[in-house]
C-alpha cells in the first residue's frame, strides 16, 4: 500500500515548490514582521526596544528611538542589516536588499512611531 517514492516521498518537495512560489512573490509585511521577530529580536526586542522578558536588556541598539531613526537615512540603515556593524552580523544571506528596505520601512519605522 505505501510503496517506496509513494505520496509520501513526495510530499515534502511539493511543500518545498510552494514554498519558492511565495518567496518570488515578495514577502508581505507580515512575513517580514515573522522574520523580524526570528531573526533581530534576540537583539533588539519584539518592540525595538531592546528589553527582553521582564525588562532584560538585550546586546542590540534601540531601534524603536524615534528622535535617532528620524536622522538616520535608509541607505545607510539598509547597509548595515546586509553587511552587519560592529557586534551585529550582516543579514544579506537571508535578505534580499529589496527585503532589507521593507524591513526598515514596514517594520523598524512603524515600531518607533508607535513607541513612547
Ligand atoms: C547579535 C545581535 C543582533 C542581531 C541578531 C541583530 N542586530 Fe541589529 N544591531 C545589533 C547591534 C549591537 C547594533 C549596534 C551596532 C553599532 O552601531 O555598534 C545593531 C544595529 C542595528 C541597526 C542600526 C545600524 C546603524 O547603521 O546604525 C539596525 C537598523 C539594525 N541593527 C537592524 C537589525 C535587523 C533588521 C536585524 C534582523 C534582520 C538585526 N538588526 C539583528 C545587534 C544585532
Amino acid at each position: 500500500m505505501f510503496e517506496r517514492g509513494g505520496w509520501a516521498r513526495r510530499t515534502p518537495l511539493i511543500v518545498a515548490a510552494g514554498f519558492c512560489l511565495h518567496l518570488d512573490a515578495g514577502p508581505s509585511v507580515h512575513d517580514l514582521k515573522a522574520q523580524y521577530r526570528f531573526s533581530c529580536s534576540q537583539c533588539h526586542g519584539l518592540d525595538g526596544k531592546a528589553k527582553g522578558p521582564g525588562g532584560l536588556p538585550l546586546p542590540g541598539r534601540v531601534l524603536a528611538d524615534r528622535a535617532w531613526l528620524a536622522k538616520q537615512d535608509d541607505t545607510a540603515l539598509v547597509a548595515s542589516i546586509l553587511e552587519g556593524k560592529a557586534a551585529m552580523p550582516g543579514f544579506k544571506h537571508k535578505l534580499t536588499p529589496e527585503e532589507a528596505k521593507r524591513m526598515l520601512t514596514d517594520v523598524i519605522r512603524p515600531m518607533a512611531r508607535r513607541a513612547r
